[in-house]
Parts: C-alpha cells; sequence; structure tokens
C-alpha cells in the first residue's frame, strides 16, 4: 500500500526537525513548510523533503500545503496569536480531509494560566476534540533541551546555569518526543484520540542533571542557580525571541512549583514506540559532542566574555512586550498547579493517555 504525504510544520525547529529526520529515515514522503528558503531548508531538501515556503498565519499558504497530503503535524509557533496559527492549520486539515493530524500542546495546558502560551495551547486542545479528522495531542512537560542548551558553559567554564532550584522534572529529548509523534503519524489507526505527554525515565534535579553533563563532558561541573534577569539578558544575547521567553518564564514558576513532577513520570514513550525513553546522561552526551561544546583557548575566553558581559548586556521587558501585543491576561490567573481542573485532566492523561474534556 503507497504511505500518504506527510506534511510536518515547523522542520527547522527542534520537534519538528526531528520528526522530518525520523520520518526520512523510516522512507516517508514528507513536505515540510519553512518559512524561508536557506541552509537549514536545504538540508531537509537533501534528506528528500519537499520543501514549500510559507508562514502558518497565512491561509492561502496552508490550503496550498494540505494539497495532497494524507497526514499533517502542527508546531504552534511562539506568537501572542499562536491559536490563530493552530485554527488555520486545523481548518485547512479539515477541508483537506486529512486522515489524521498531530498536534504538538503543552503538558500545563490550562485556561486561566498567566502565559499566553499556554492559555492558547489549552484553547488549542479544546478545538482538537471537535474535529473530524484523527487527532493525536503530544503534550510533552519541559524539555531536555531546555537545560542543555546552556552546555557551552558547561563545557567551557565547568557552571551549568539553572533556574529551577531542587524542583524535579524527567526531562524528554527531543528525539524521544518526535518518536512519539512519528508512531503518531504513521499509525494513526492506533493512536487516533489519544494525548501522550512523553517524559524521561528519571525525575532530576539541575543538581542531578549537572552529574550527567560533568559525565558526558569528562570535567567538573557546578549548578549555578541564575536569577531570571539576569537568563533574560543571556537569553537575549543568544538571540531567544521576546515571545517564547514570555512564556518561558512562567514554565519555570510552575517547574518550581511541582507541575512536571505531577505525574512526572509516564510510560507513553515505550507504549508508543517499544523502547524505553532516553536517560537525560545519553542526551547529554549528544550535546557534549555538538561543536559548541568543544574546548579551545578561543571558545573558553569567548564564553567567559560572554558571562561576564550577561550582567550589563540588555534584556527584554516582557510585560512591555505583552502589552504592546494586546495581550490580557486573565483577572484571576492561576498556575497549573493551582487548578484543580487542570490536575485531573492532566491526572487522566498520564495514566489513560486519551484526549478528553
Ligand atoms: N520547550 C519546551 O520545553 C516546550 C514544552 C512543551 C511544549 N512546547 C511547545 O513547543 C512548541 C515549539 O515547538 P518546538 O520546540 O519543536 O519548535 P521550535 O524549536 O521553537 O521552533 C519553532 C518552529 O516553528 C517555525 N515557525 C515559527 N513561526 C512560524 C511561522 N509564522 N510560520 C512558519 N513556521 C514558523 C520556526 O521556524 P524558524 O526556524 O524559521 O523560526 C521553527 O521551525 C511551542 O508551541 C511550545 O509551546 C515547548
Amino acid at each position: 500500500m503507497s504511505r500518504p504525504l506527510i506534511l510536518v510544520t515547523g522542520a527547522t525547529g527542534k520537534t519538528g526537525g526531528a520528526v522530518a529526520r525520523q520520518l526520512r529515515g523510516l522512507d516517508w514522503p514528507v513536505r515540510v513548510l519553512v518559512r524561508s528558503a536557506d541552509a537549514r531548508a536545504r538540508v531537509l531538501a537533501d534528506l528528500g523533503c519537499e520543501v514549500q515556503v510559507g508562514d502558518l498565519f497565512d491561509p492561502a499558504v496552508m490550503q496550498t500545503a494540505m494539497r495532497g497530503v494524507g497526514r499533517a503535524y502542527l508546531v504552534p509557533p511562539f506568537d501572542p496569536r499562536m491559536i490563530e496559527a493552530a485554527d488555520l492549520f486545523l481548518r485547512a486539515a479539515q477541508e483537506a480531509r486529512l486522515e489524521s493530524t498531530v498536534a504538538l500542546g503543552q503538558w500545563l495546558a490550562c485556561e486561566r494560566h498567566p502565559a499566553f502560551e499556554t492559555r492558547q495551547l489549552w484553547q488549542m486542545e479544546q478545538r482538537l476534540r471537535g474535529l473530524s479528522l484523527g487527532v493525536t495531542l503530544v503534550a510533552p512537560g519541559f524539555f531536555a533541551d531546555n537545560y542543555l542548551r546552556l552546555i557551552n558553559f558547561a563545557a567551557q567554564l565547568g557552571v551549568l546555569p539553572s533556574l529551577t532550584g531542587n524542583s524535579l522534572n524527567a526531562p524528554p529529548s527531543n528525539e524521544d518526543i518526535a518518536a512519539v509523534i512519528v508512531g503518531a503519524l504513521i499509525d494513526p489507526d492506533r493512536h487516533a484520540g489519544r494525548a501522550y505527554r512523553p517524559t524521561g525515565p528519571q525525575l532530576l534535579s539541575t543538581a542531578g542533571m549537572a552529574k550527567e553533563v560533568a559525565t558526558a563532558l569528562d570535567r567538573g561541573v557546578m549548578r549555578f542557580e541564575m536569577p531570571m534577569w539576569l537568563f533574560l539578558k543571556a537569553a537575549r544575547m543568544q538571540g531567544v525571541p521576546a515571545a517564547e521567553l514570555s512564556g518561558f518564564r512562567h514554565r519555570v514558576r510552575d517547574h518550581k512549583q511541582g507541575a512536571f513532577a505531577f505525574h512526572g513520570l509516564t510510560d507513553h514513550v515505550e507504549r508508543v514506540t517499544g523502547r524505553p525513553p532516553e536517560a537525560f546522561g545519553a542526551t547529554a552526551r549528544r550535546y557534549a559532542a555538538l561543536p559548541e561544546a568543544r574546548v579551545t583557548f578561543a571558545s573558553r575566553t569567548g564564553a567567559f566574555l560572554d558571562f561576564m558581559r550577561t550582567p550589563i548586556a540588555p534584556g527584554y521587558d516582557l510585560a512591555r512586550f505583552e502589552r504592546d501585543a494586546g495581550v490580557v491576561a486573565p483577572a484571576k490567573a492561576r498556575y497549573a498547579m493551582q487548578d484543580p481542573v487542570w490536575k485531573a485532566s492532566r491526572e487522566r492523561l498520564a495514566r489513560d493517555a486519551v484526549l478528553t474534556a
């Protein structure tokens, strides 16, 4: 039987990139939607992906992207209007009579959360339930990538910046999240109507992660608890956009309140893929092999100068960003762990892996 074409959005990003690579590795036909025809798009074309350039907020682009497609993966972009992009995608998928779609949501998704991203992903979850096509929700917690993105500081200077104190998480790797998404895309009969929260195999604090990173790098590494104001400056220096940090700073609060340790170990990676999830140490070894973690005199000096420069670099005024973007927070906003409705729905998701109200 011929395999249907699969549309992958966010293919230059963390999960979409891994999904496109894994699907091509299994010889599935893939169309990727990317924002620009840059070097990253050429890498995807070299993998055998059909590349379409366009914006998720453009209805005509979404209609073209769905043409001839049987199944699709939605990555809602970090944007104060992200629900509009999700709606356009889902409408186009219905109109094109797709067989199934997989949407990336968020473990925290709740109605009155302080983060616009988390509220809008909650809205997306509500919309998914009313669709006439097969839907799988993948709702991860805090990715392993969030801790390992700063591995260059550990490699060069022996410090692993941490924002989350002693709170625990079993962070999933991008590859395991993608493997669950790929499982759902290639076998919709088994996974439609399901919701998964991929996790790693072990709950760790950043002190435990620093030990794993030290082993991966084969050097001493100390956890350094970084205040949020300093992190925002470092993130801006690394080019992380305000729209992403707006929600991130709230997710750190949820992390400290235990929202990722809540039902923090699931068997969903194994349920979908048939193999256990990757341990954090194994993920750390892959990041330790990246060029930015290679130590030379120049890279160490550069990291040291960046570290010293960070406190005087410009940060972000996220409250102003949100005001300018027209984001209105609910009057009585509350974090996930303060929301009994969220807790009940997430308990069910972790246990039964079903997409329910
Ligand atoms: N990080 C976490 O811990 C975490 C946890 C749970 C859920 N999530 C969810 O994960 C999602 C992000 O997924 P990710 O980490 O896989 O992606 P990512 O690495 O943040 O990359 C975002 C992707 O979307 C593309 N994109 C952004 N705006 C676009 C637009 N207007 N039109 C077309 N493409 C656009 C980007 O293209 P460019 O490369 O050109 O920018 C990139 O490929 C968010 O919805 C977030 O809520 C994240």
